[in-house]
């Protein structure tokens, strides 16, 4: 007993950071408030060592004077990074100090029972449990919900699309895509396909909108486009991002699939470097998981109207382009989708969405699926960045999953209404 005593207080000792004297034990994420150009070189030379992970922005090149940089840190790295930015005069707050506690609670699934209660969608799924609900969905709605398997992803995962419709048959029925997952850990992301799948499914009949909106369109859902990495956040890796792909020239694993679409193709906001989280791959649709979904919407271009793709996190509506500054010919149309819908969610959730184009409201990401869409012809494209603001960033806590899923399914609905409106067939 006193032996186990020991080495418990001796191991605790060791826990402790060398250096820095308030340091935490726990890993951390930091805000890291920049304001000089110095500054901004200071922590991008961090943020790109010490086993940091950049949450936002999303790139080192992305950090510029006046930038609010949110860094994870391991513990064991805390006392370095925080003497360094003392050093250097920047301030910085404690995002959050129980990332481990915060993990548990995403991964946590007590209830035994499954799939019939709500609560289910109140929670995150491995991606096996999200396996096993395309399927009991496909199952417990045989009239409403058609599976397809549009590929598989580079560890040969399938990736299934299902296909939504009403009960009622139109001629020549136009149709809606959403992925979800397109980065590994934004789980909000995969919850929100989920969420509507079943809130489409619940309410068909019941709501007056998404029962137009099941009337008039095939909505086709792909819940989780980068299956691999989502595995590897419940394995391994929490914070991953990227695919799983191995590169021929590196040792380092992935790319950013938001990255290898053919929209002006690794130009800058995107790196060729296989270590960094934008990398682009080795040429445009190298990866399987972007090929998939751009074989399927090239043969389903005369149908999709409306291109969705859902990530996390920031609460920003937004529209092409992000792979140039240049304003898409219908900007100002969809820039009233989004303002309007921005404006519904203030009213009805009291939160504030951004929305604009991309490129001019976050920063240039080429390569994106978006653009890519747009180009197609799919000329409704937008990209949801969902909850929260970086209050919890990715580590969003179970409880806040409905309401972040309610106010962008609101955010949908306005904006799939519209575009119903708009691209009615003539007769
Ligand atoms: N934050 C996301 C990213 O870095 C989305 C950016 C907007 N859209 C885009 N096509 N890049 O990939
Ligand atoms: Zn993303």
């Amino acid at each position: 007993m006193k032996a186990l005593l020991i080495w418990a207080v001796l191991l605790n000792f060791y826990k402790l950071p060398k250096t820095g004297d308030c340091a935490s034990t726990h890993d951390q994420v930091l805000s890291i408030q920049v304001t000089t150009h110095q500054q901004a070189d200071i922590v991008k030379n961090i943020s790109s060592q010490y086993e940091t992970v950049l949450w936002s922005p999303t790139s080192p090149e992305y950090i510029g004077a006046h930038t609010e940089v949110h860094l994870f840190v391991p513990a064991n790295k805390l006392g370095t990074v925080t003497d360094l930015l003392q050093t250097h005069h920047l301030t910085h707050q404690v995002l959050l100090d129980n990332t481990e506690e915060l993990i548990e609670m995403q991964t946590r699934n007590e209830s035994s029972d499954p799939r019939s209660s709500a609560s289910y969608y109140e929670r995150y799924h491995s991606l096996e449990d999200i396996y096993y609900w395309i399927n009991k969905t496909a199952q417990d709605y045989p009239d409403m919900v058609k599976v397809t398997l549009i590929g598989s992803s580079y560890e040969k995962r399938p990736l299934y699309v299902l296909k939504l419709s009403g009960r009622q048959e139109r001629a020549e029925k136009r149709a809606i895509w959403i992925d979800c997952g397109i980065h590994a850990r934004e789980w909000i992301s995969p919850a929100f396909c989920l969420w509507f799948v079943q809130y489409s499914l619940n309410f068909y009949n019941l709501n007056n909108d998404i029962t137009e909106m099941l009337n008039s369109m095939d909505i086709y859902v792909l819940p989780v486009m980068n299956p691999d990495g989502y595995k590897y956040t419940w394995t391994t890796n929490r914070m991953w991002r990227k695919n799983r792909s191995m590169s021929k020239e590196s040792n380092c694993v992935g790319t950013d699939l938001n990255r290898n679409f053919d929209a002006n193709w690794c130009t800058k906001g995107a790196s060729n470097r296989p270590c960094d989280e934008i990398y682009c791959g080795q040429f445009p649709e190298s990866e399987p998981e972007a090929e998939a979904v751009a074989n399927f919407l090239r043969s389903h271009k005369d149908s999709v109207k409306l291109y969705l793709s859902i990530h996390s996190y920031g609460q920003m509506l937004l529209f092409p382009y992000s792979c140039s500054n240049e304003e898409v010919p219908n900007h100002a149309e969809l820039f009233e989708l989004v303002q309007e819908a921005a404006m519904k969610v203030r009213r009805y959730y009291r939160n504030n969405y951004k929305y604009g184009a991309s490129a001019k409201t976050i920063y240039l990401a080429p390569g994106g699926s978006d653009d890519w869409a747009y180009n197609l012809g799919i000329h409704y494209s937008f990209t949801f960045e969902l909850e929260d603001r970086g209050r919890y960033g990715f580590l969003l806590p179970p409880s806040l999953i409905s309401k972040a899923c309610n106010e962008a399914l609101l955010a949908l609905k306005s904006i799939a209404l519209r575009v119903i409106q708009k691209t009615q067939p003539q007769p």
